[in-house]
Formats: structure tokens, sequence, C-alpha cells
């Protein structure tokens, strides 16, 4: 497995293009397997979990091209891609694929509105909890489909097809609002999801959506109304830009006391992570492609943070504003309210010399003057940039372990941050 070595204590200065959103563009990938003429979009990352995606699509029947070519497997080389489902011709996602990515759970929305069946593995546990399915399958049965959960698979067949229900989500899920989106665009009559998510990347979906046929009320608010189509058809779409990736690097700005530009992004899409960063002693300026963050006077201020859905704070920047938290001036109380168990990068920082205890979903940060490099180990996503950030930030060798998790959705990153003067490179396996 490869590693990532750092030298730190660097500041970062200088300019970093911010990719298409890999969580808006797996569930943008999904939509076309409602229709069978072809969906193309532009912008897309070129992560791990993007071809893991296509290979799940492909093996549901749909037909991948990247950048004009079909490549389906290696598909890591293009940013526009053009699925055609013209014909279903599996409607299962077997458990080798969905247990690396939940994404892959998305389809079975889609495949039951499209063909009235799916066969999708449950995709199991993962570090950061245990991420149940019980509300999209909760919400699909409303809508008149049986599903039966046995041998580790959702056996889903709707026999009169799908209709329109009232649907009040009891826990904010982004997952489970697109996979009901997508099904009730295409059910028999008019679906109300209530309680619903509300984060860019479902504003996104729905943009698609609609210029697909989709009728669809009540973008960006928590109560949305899909009157369903008979048919929905092709159609054009740029991925919006990844604000996670946005905040992580506002986050290697203020973390290293450098400057960086971020281009093709929206500050607006990390208003509640900037308003962390400001109160924590950064400067933003927004420009008309992005944003410039840098660090206004020598140290960190504590700030505490808790987790809310979208507008709140991100719980997929919670690591990232804790590595940042480790050397602040004073305390900072992290608070994680939408997954139970998503601290593992706790005993990690703490290798680098940070000073945090956990009591529940609350991680008390105490600033340390400085981190020192060490091994580490990659835990989730997230959880493996919050130690790069760090790493960036400590003196001397930092080593991050398994960073496969990494790969899964940050594009380049050791480029991205090299370029800006970060003494930082892939040690590969042998
Ligand atoms: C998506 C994002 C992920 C992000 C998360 C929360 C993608 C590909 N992934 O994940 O990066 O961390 O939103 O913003 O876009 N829940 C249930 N039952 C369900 C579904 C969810 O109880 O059937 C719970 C979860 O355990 C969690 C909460 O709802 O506590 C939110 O999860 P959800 O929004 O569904 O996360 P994902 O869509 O899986």
């Amino acid at each position: 497995m490869d590693s990532i070595r750092i030298r730190g204590g660097k500041p970062l200065y200088g300019k970093i293009e911010i990719s298409g959103a890999k969580n808006a563009a797996l569930p943008l990938m999904v939509a076309s397997l409602l229709t069978d003429e072809t969906v193309t979009l532009s912008n897309l990352p070129h992560v791990a979990d993007i071809s893991t995606l296509i290979n799940l699509l492909c093996q549901h029947g749909a037909d991948a091209k990247m950048n004009g070519q079909n490549d389906a497997n290696g598909c890591t080389g293009g940013r526009t891609l053009a699925i055609t489902a013209r014909n279903i011709t599996s409607t299962e996602a077997p458990y080798d694929i969905v247990r690396k990515m939940r994404a892959g759970a998305l389809v079975m929305g889609p495949l039951l509105a499209r063909v009235g069946k799916a066969r999708v593995s449950l995709p199991g546990g993962c570090a950061i909890g245990t991420r149940p399915m019980n509300l999209h399958v909760s919400a699909l049965e409303q809508m008149g489909a049986e599903i039966n959960i046995t041998g580790g698979y959702m056996d889903a067949v709707a026999k009169n097809g799908l209709r329109g229900a009232e649907i009040r989500f009891d826990t904010v899920s982004v997952g489970a609002t697109e996979n009901l989106l997508m099904a009730a665009s295409l059910a028999k009559g008019t679906t109300v999801l209530e309680n619903a998510a509300k984060e860019p990347e479902i504003t996104d979906l729905i943009k698609l959506l609609r210029q697909m046929g989709a009728d669809i009320e009540g973008d960006e608010t928590d109560r949305l109304v899909i009157r369903g189509v008979d048919k929905l058809h092709g159609a054009q779409h740029r991925v919006m830009p990844d604000r996670i990736e946005t905040g992580t690097y506002a986050i290697a700005a203020v973390i290293t006391g450098g400057r960086l530009e971020l281009t093709n992004t929206e500050a607006g899409l990390i208003r509640s992570v900037l308003d962390i960063l400001i109160e924590a002693g950064a400067e933003i300026v927004i420009t008309t492609d992005g944003l410039i963050v840098s660090r206004t006077g020598p140290g960190v201020r504590g700030v505490d943070i808790m987790t809310m859905p979208y507008p709140g704070y991100p719980t997929d920047m919670q690591a990232q504003m804790m590595a940042l938290m480790t050397i602040c001036d004073g305390a900072a109380m992290i608070t994680e309210t939408i997954f139970e168990n998503r601290f593992m990068h706790v005993p990690e920082l703490a290798r680098l010399g940070a000073n945090i205890t956990v009591h529940g979903h609350s991680a008390l940060v105490r600033g340390v003057n400085r981190l020192v490099g060490a091994q580490v180990m990659a835990t989730d996503l997230r959880a493996s940039v919050s130690l790069v950030l760090a790493g960036l930030a400590a003196e001397g060798e930092t080593v991050i372990n398994r960073v496969y998790h990494l790969d899964r959705g940050y594009e380049r990153l050791e480029e991205k941050l090299a370029a800006c003067g970060a003494d930082i490179e892939r040690i590969m396996a042998v």
C-alpha cells in the first residue's frame, strides 16, 4: 500500500484548482440509469470512487464513454463522461462494489423506478459508524416496493411500479434524499419528501433531473415535491465544485500560515467553514472564481464547532478543522452529531503531539505549541486528509500509511500541495 511522506513546517503559497465534487458526481452518474438516452457529465474529478461507480453502472448494462473513448475500466483520464443505459441487463449491485463505496446503494431507487426490481448489497459498516439503510428501505416501501433483506442483500420489487407517497424522514439523510428523488421522478403520482437533506449536492442532482424532464419543487428547502413523469430523457450537466476539497485546502493555507488562492469553486458553498476560519484568525477574500485564504496573525484562535446537516458545519470537514485546532491558542470543543464514530483520527493526531480528550460525541482539543512528525495511519477519507494537514504543520517528517482512502476522494493531492511549496511525496508500495 502506498504511503505519503511530508516534511512539514513550510507555509503554502500559490493557486490550487478545485476539482468537481465527488459527492455530487456519484448520484449524478447514478441518475443516468433513469433514462435510455445519454447523460453527459463534465467537470468530473479523477478519483477512485468515480471509476468504481463506472464499473457498477456498466455491469447494470450502461455504456460509459470518457472524453468520447470507450474505456469503462480505465476511465481516469478524462473529465467528461457520457453514460447511456439503453437497456438494463442486470439489476444486481454486488457486495464487492457496494462495500467499497456506499454510494453504490443509490442504484436501488432508479432501478426500481425504471425496471421494477433491484438486488442491492447492504453497504455494511464502515469506519465512521454503522451507516444503516433503513431510511432508504422504508421510504421505497412507502412507494409500493416490497423489500426483503436476506443474505446481506436488499431484494426489492415493485410489481405495479412505484407510486407517489408522502414520506417524512426521521433523520436528515443525504443518500436517502437522493435515492428517493430519483425514484420519485419516474414514479406514478406525486411524492412529498419532508425533512429532506438540503446539501448543495442535492441541489445539483435536482438540476440534472430537471434537465432530464423531472418535475421537482422545493430546492434548497427541506420539503421536496416531485410529480412523477412517464419518461426521462438525456441531458448534459457540469458537476458542481467540490466544497469539501475547497474547505480542506482553505485549512491547509491557515494551518501552515500561508496564502492560497482556490479557483474553479464558490466560497458560498462553504460559508459555515469560512465563518469558523475567520473566527480562528484567517482572512478570506472572495474572487470571481473562488477565494483567497490566508492567516492574518502568528497564531490560530480556538473555536468550538458542532457538525450539522447543511447549511450547518459539515461532518466531512470535522477532522480537518480538528487538525487546525490542535495548534490553537486555548482550546476548542468539537462535537460530532451526524456519525457516531467519527473520531478515528484522534489517536493518530495524538501521535503527532496533539492534546485531545474525547467525551462521547465531543472532543476537547487543547492547543499545543507545535506538532512533531511521526508515522500515522489513515482510517477513512476525511481522517486521512486531516493527517496530511497536521503533517504539513508538524516539524520534521510525517509518514501517512494506507493512503488509498485519500485516492477515493482527493484528486492529485500531493501534486496540488507540492505546487504550492509543500515538501510532500508519495512512496509507492513495491
Ligand atoms: C453523504 C456523503 C458523506 C457525508 C454524509 C453526511 C456521499 C457519497 N456521501 O453520505 O460524505 O459524510 O452524506 O453529510 O454523498 N442514516 C440512517 N439511516 C439511513 C441513512 C442514513 O440512520 O437509511 C443516518 C446515518 O447513519 C447518519 C445520518 O443518517 O447518522 C446521515 O447520513 P447520510 O446523510 O445518509 O450519509 P450518506 O448519504 O451515506
